[in-house]
């Protein structure tokens, strides 16, 4: 868990960038090492290891389908800002099987959809470890993945459901598919994606 001055350095700092890349439904901000030196130090993490430090913001239920981060080699930390009423993340027991240095991550999209115009999509020869053959079925779907087209989860089974808690540290490999739940209004959050070897 990150303190609240810790927390408050991130949301002040979200608060008062400018991003000219900014849409309606999403805000996103990479702060720099220097800037959030206090938040990795309580992490104990260093700054030369971090691949991504990011501050997001959404109101778009689509943002977060299944995904990895990154490749084999890296570990992902989602720390909770601000959300309202219940909002977890979803672990698949699924892993991008890339070890290569891409840090580009993977989306795993059975329909080949995109959910927006120019969206990039994962090409088909990098498939993840772990699939069944079955459609996705499971007792959460309508609560909390009905946002995404059944037939977009097909193969794929819930390992683990993290509900969010402001500050508390969700960690993950980076290799590992995940993606958000249902939710309301918008939501907050600080990635970190780091090498750990
Ligand atoms: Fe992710």
């Amino acid at each position: 868990m990150i303190s609240k001055d810790s927390a408050k350095l991130l949301n002040n700092l979200f608060e008062n960038h400018n991003d000219l890349t900014e849409t309606n439904n999403t805000k996103r901000f990479h702060p720099t090492v220097v800037e959030i030196k206090s938040v990795l130090d309580e992490l104990h993490i260093e700054g030369k290891n971090c691949q991504v430090i990011r501050i997001e913001e959404t109101s778009n239920r689509l943002a977060v389908p299944p995904h990895a981060d990154g490749p084999i080699g890296y570990e992902s930390m989602i720390i909770p800002l601000s959300f309202r009423g219940k909002v977890c993340t979803i672990l698949f027991d699924s892993y991008y099987k890339n070890n290569n240095d891409n840090p580009k991550g993977f989306k795993y999209r059975p329909t080949k959809n995109k959910y927006y115009k120019n969206e990039w999509l994962s090409p088909d020869d990098e498939i993840p470890s772990g699939l069944s053959n079955k459609p996705f079925q499971n007792k959460n779907y309508d609560k909390l993945l009905s946002y995404l087209p059944i037939e977009d989860l097909f193969g794929l089974q819930i390992k683990k459901i993290v509900p969010w808690q402001e500050r508390h540290i969700i960690k993950f490999n980076s290799n590992q598919l995940h993606s958000g739940s249902h939710f309301k209004g918008k939501k907050r959050w600080l990635l970190i994606i780091k090498k750990i070897f």
